[in-house]
């Protein structure tokens, strides 16, 4: 059974965090944000805002601007997220209370910044083996409660966020083939942690906040990124051109230019959220999805491809015609 992408909806937090604002307590700049990042804002959530609320929020946006798409017949719930409210219970099974859906598998899926993508690949592979019909994937963070706010190299870069796709059989394959992968050596270099662990056989700091090495993920984004979109492309017998839109993970705008020149495909076909968003991990591919649709550039039969990539490290990429 193929299956296709139906609907999307998306949901951000309405208080803006402009780049000046983290000016008053580390040492920084708009200008270096902007030209080392991309970044223009971010949105934060309340503090009693939660990953779950956001969900539900991108759930009924999803509703609300798809006339004619309800929620009957759904029976199952991914959500990519590593900033949960709370390790269970699951928000995939706070969005199943929150809609009373009936009959409905649920699970968080925990593959940072790929979560999203990794759902999609999922939800395909199940609606293949024919065990499920009708399938909501979402990405979503509440990064803005998990920062530590006096690490000036990684606290700019994050934002909070939601999106959400309905995923259901279809009589053409308009989700093709996907990848995933991991290299876990990397493990330490994107880690959160709350408890007094080792990662790779070292200690990592237990505060809860995300801990980044910048420099060593930066590179290794580049290169396997470039790497997988060729495998992917091959993996379903497509070239480039075959392609509409590029949507890879809102890490830095660095890092997609980068891409974007290594594999020699133009930059206003690769779509982003992360100059309006900051980088909201598991929600930037919806986010990026939903604001070049408003913006009226995704048309129905384009080609997009999605990658993600993040802590673990690990990466998930997968090509869907809408
Ligand atoms: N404001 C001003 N200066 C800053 C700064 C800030 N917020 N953060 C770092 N700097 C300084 C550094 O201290 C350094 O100064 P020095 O040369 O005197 O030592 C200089 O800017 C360059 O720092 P560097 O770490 O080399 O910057 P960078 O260009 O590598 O950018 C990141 C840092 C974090 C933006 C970048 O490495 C990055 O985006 N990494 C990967 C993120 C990612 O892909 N995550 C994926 C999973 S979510």
């Amino acid at each position: 059974m193929n299956s296709k992408i139906t609907a999307i909806g998306v949901y951000v937090p309405s208080k803006r965090i402009t780049n000046e604002y983290f000016e008053q307590f580390i040492e920084t700049n708009n200008e270096w944000i902007i030209s080392r990042t991309g970044i223009k804002e971010r949105r934060f959530a309340e503090p009693d805002e939660f990953t779950s609320d956001m969900c539900v929020s991108a759930v009924k946006n999803l509703l609300a601007e798809n006339p004619g798409v309800n929620l009957d017949g759904v029976d199952f719930i991914l959500v990519g997220t590593t900033t949960a409210d709370q390790v269970m219970p699951s928000m995939a099974s706070q969005v199943q209370n929150a809609f009373s859906i009936p009959n409905c598998g649920c699970l968080d899926i925990m593959a940072a910044c790929a979560g999203f993508v990794y759902g999609i690949v999922l939800a395909k592979g199940m609606i293949a083996a024919g065990t499920h019909k009708k399938i909501l994937v979402l990405g979503a963070e509440t990064l803005s409660k998990f920062t530590d706010y006096t690490d000036r190299t990684s606290c700019i870069l994050f934002g909070d966020g939601a999106g959400v796709a309905l995923i259901e059989p279809s009589d053409q394959p308009k989700v093709l083939n996907g990848i995933t992968g991991t290299d876990g050596s990397h493990g330490k270099d994107l880690y959160l942690s709350q408890h007094n662990t080792l990662v790779n056989g070292e200690q990592i700091d237990p505060n809860g906040k995300i801990h980044q090495n910048g420099k060593v993920v930066f590179k290794w984004a580049i290169q396997t990124i470039t790497n997988k979109v060729g495998e992917l492309l091959a993996k379903n017998s497509l070239k480039l051109d075959d392609l509409d839109w590029v949507i890879l993970h809102s890490a830095n705008l660095r890092i997609i230019e980068a891409v974007a020149t290594e594999i020699n495909y133009p930059m206003d076909k690769m779509l982003t959220s992360i100059e309006f968003f900051g980088n909201t991990s598991s929600a930037s591919i919806p986010l990026a999805w939903d604001l070049a649709s408003k913006a009226g550039k995704i048309k129905p039969g384009n080609k997009i491809l999605l990658l993600g990539f993040g802590g673990g490290l690990t990466y998930a990429g997968i090509i869907v015609e809408v």
